[in-house]
This record gives C-alpha cells, structure tokens and sequence, in this order.
C-alpha cells in the first residue's frame, strides 16, 4: 500500500526540502517505490518560494536537487499522510497541537532514527553564517532517512 510521507520545518526552505530530496533519495536507492514524499511550512512566510540558495547547493554538492515550493501545513495533511517529521522539538509541540483529534499522520522527530542522543535535533541552519549548518543537516536527513526506512519501510 502506497505510504506518505511529509517533512516539516519552520519555514520550509532549508531543513524540510532538504530531508524530503533525502527521503526520495533513500528510497530510490533500497528500490522501495511507491512511497509519496513531500514537504511543508509551520510559518507562512516563505510560501511560493524556492529552497534556501544554500540548501539548494548542498544538495547539488551531493547530486540532488530540489523544485519544491513552499506551502504551509493544512489540517487535511494530517489525515493524508502516514508520517508527518518535524526537525526539532518546537516542530514537534506545534504539529502535535495542530494535529486534529484521531488524525491518522504518525508525529515523529527524524532525528529519532538513527541518530545518537545528542545529535538528534536538526538545528535550524536560516541564521547561521555560511553552508556549514546546511551540510550538517544533510548529512543527519541521510542517517536518519536510511535509519527510518530500514526500520519501519523494509520491515
Ligand atoms: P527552516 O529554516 O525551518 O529549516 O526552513 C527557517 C527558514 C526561515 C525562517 C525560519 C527558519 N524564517 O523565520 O524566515
């Protein structure tokens, strides 16, 4: 059964597209296929945009490359999708009191899978100087996309 799968962030510009492209990435590389994949904004300040210049450059470094446009969240996303990721913990307190009551979406943190205990927040990059933050949040969407498509997709 085709599964869905949201990635959430503040602003839906760096963090969010960036593990969306990872989770696409991942799966087409296990060959598990039919998984729907998208991404989406808590705030609303950056809708009908493209990505962050730096995480679109990231994500050329390793090969990727994203067309996202940002959109917020809506109500009816978490009755559509199985699996709704925030990056960090203020995501999660605001996905979990939007989330209508009885709503089917499972809420997870993506640093959750795969990550070790002190690595498992993906910090906003926005305000940092540079990319760095960028590839770091890159490289534990890939940790943990792998990690959570091991565990719950290829059960
Ligand atoms: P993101 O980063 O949540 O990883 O996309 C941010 C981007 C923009 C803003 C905050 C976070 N902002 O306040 O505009």
């Amino acid at each position: 059964m085709t599964k869905k799968i949201l990635m959430i962030c503040l602003g839906n510009i760096c963090r969010s597209p960036i593990a969306e492209v990872v989770m696409v990435d991942v799966l087409a590389k296990v060959k598990v296929d039919g998984v729907v994949v998208d991404s989406a904004a808590l705030g609303s300040w950056h809708v009908g945009n493209r990505a962050d210049h730096r995480a679109l450059s990231t994500l050329q470094h390793h090969g990727l490359k994203s067309t996202h446009i940002v959109r917020q969240i809506k109500k009816q996303d978490f009755n559509e999708f199985d699996y709704i990721f925030g990056m960090d913990e203020e995501n999660m307190s605001e996905l979990r009191r939007l989330a209508p009551k009885g709503s089917k979406a499972e809420l997870l943190m993506l640093g959750d899978f795969g990550l070790s205990k002190d690595n498992r927040i993906i910090e906003d990059p926005y305000y940092q100087k540079g990319a760095e933050g960028f590839e770091t949040a890159y490289q534990q969407c890939v940790a943990a996309c792998t990690a959570f498509v091991n565990q719950r997709l290829l059960k």
